[in-house]
């Protein structure tokens, strides 16, 4: 019922999905195949179609989960990943041809497919997406029957608008939500004009959006919440949204008054988003079925009042964008 059309592709998807880098652990360590199970079928029986995830998440066995779960599954599932993170040579040069071709067929063989339905470029580097020829790598891929879509998952504005030049990108993949709202401006529009699709990681800044993060909350130290919140490890914007964590907080405090009566922080949240017009699917990672029951209730709540959005534009201009890391 609340279903939208995924760019141009022609499937269309409830604009909830389920994000799967956390799958199986919650970022908490070991993989744990019962919990991903339990995830994989509260998502599905809460009407979730799409599920992003990735070869390097947990080490190829969040696909591999997935891989398993598709076989049992009554529903048809639609399975975006991607590639360039992980395995041999790494990272750039994953990006060569012959990389990627290796790349992909490991993946169908943990997704245990004979095509990927959405193949992404994983957060790339600039200078290789400027060179295109990646691009000609995909469309080989799909050619070959390898993949059904390709798209990117991109760090910045200026990466997703190269990204948008490419004859048959399906789908950027951005991050966006409360506290990083520059897409807004030129790309999104650009996106929804070409008719490419939208799916925005990150809708819950890794937690910080649902109002139940402390400045004293203790994060496992597998948890990237813990060892890249200034970036040690990878782009720092995938961790808080490239926000220092204290002031993060301290922006959150100014948010709850602000929540509908009737909503938590993290509706208010995602509702935020869904009031875009240009996004397609929204994928919040969850660490417990509870998270999905209720990220997915709030495709059928009403959308915020403009009184609300107009505040929380200026609330960003005014008092977030300036404390931003990394490209963006
Ligand atoms: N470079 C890339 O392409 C890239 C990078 C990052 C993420 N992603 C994708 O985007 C997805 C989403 O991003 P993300 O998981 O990093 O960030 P997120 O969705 O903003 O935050 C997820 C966290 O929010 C909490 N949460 C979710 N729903 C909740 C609810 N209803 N109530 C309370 N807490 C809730 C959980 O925290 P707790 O674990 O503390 O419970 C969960 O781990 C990932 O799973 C992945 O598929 C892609």
């Amino acid at each position: 019922m609340h279903n939208r059309p995924f760019g141009a592709t022609g499937f269309s998807t409830l604009p909830i999905g389920l994000g799967c880098w956390q799958l199986g652990n919650g970022w908490d360590g070991a993989f744990d195949q019962a919990e991903a199970v339990a995830t994989m079928n509260q998502a599905v029986e809460s009407g979730v179609r799409f599920f992003d995830t990735a070869d390097v998440y947990s080490g190829g066995e969040s696909e591999a989960a997935i891989g398993r779960f598709l076989k049992t599954a009554r529903e048809q599932i639609f399975v975006a990943t991607k590639i360039g993170r992980w395995g041999e040579p790494g990272w750039p040069g994953n990006f060569s041809s012959a990389a990627m071709h290796a790349h992909v067929e490991a993946t169908l063989r943990r997704l245990q497919v004979s095509t990927i339905d959405l193949l992404q470029l994983h957060c790339i580097p600039p200078e290789v997406l400027a060179a295109g020829e990646v691009f000609e790598t995909l469309r080989n891929l799909r050619q070959a029957g390898k993949i059904r879509f390709f798209g990117a998952s991109v760090e910045s504005v200026e990466e997703g608008l190269s990204c948008l030049a490419q004859p048959g990108c399906a789908s950027l993949q951005v991050i966006l939500n409360i506290l990083r709202q520059k897409p807004l401006d030129v790309l999104l529009p650009a996106a929804q004009r070409a008719g490419v699709a939208i799916i925005v990681r990150l809708p819950l800044a890794s937690g910080l959006l649902t109002g139940k993060l402390r400045a004293d909350t203790v994060f496992n130290a597998t948890d990237h919440r813990s060892f890249n919140r200034d970036g040690a490890a990878f782009n720092v914007g995938e961790t808080f949204a490239g926000l220092p964590y204290a002031v993060a907080i301290e922006l959150i405090e100014q948010l709850r008054s602000k929540v509908p009566a009737g909503m938590s922080m993290a509706d208010m949240s995602l509702r935020w988003l869904l009031d875009q017009s240009a996004v397609s699917v929204v994928i919040p990672g969850a660490s417990r079925a509870l998270q999905i029951r209720a990220n997915v209730a709030v495709a059928a709540l009403p959308a915020l009042a403009p009184e609300l959005h107009a505040w929380l534009r200026i609330f960003y201009r005014e008092k977030v964008v300036a404390h931003i890391r990394g490209p963006n």
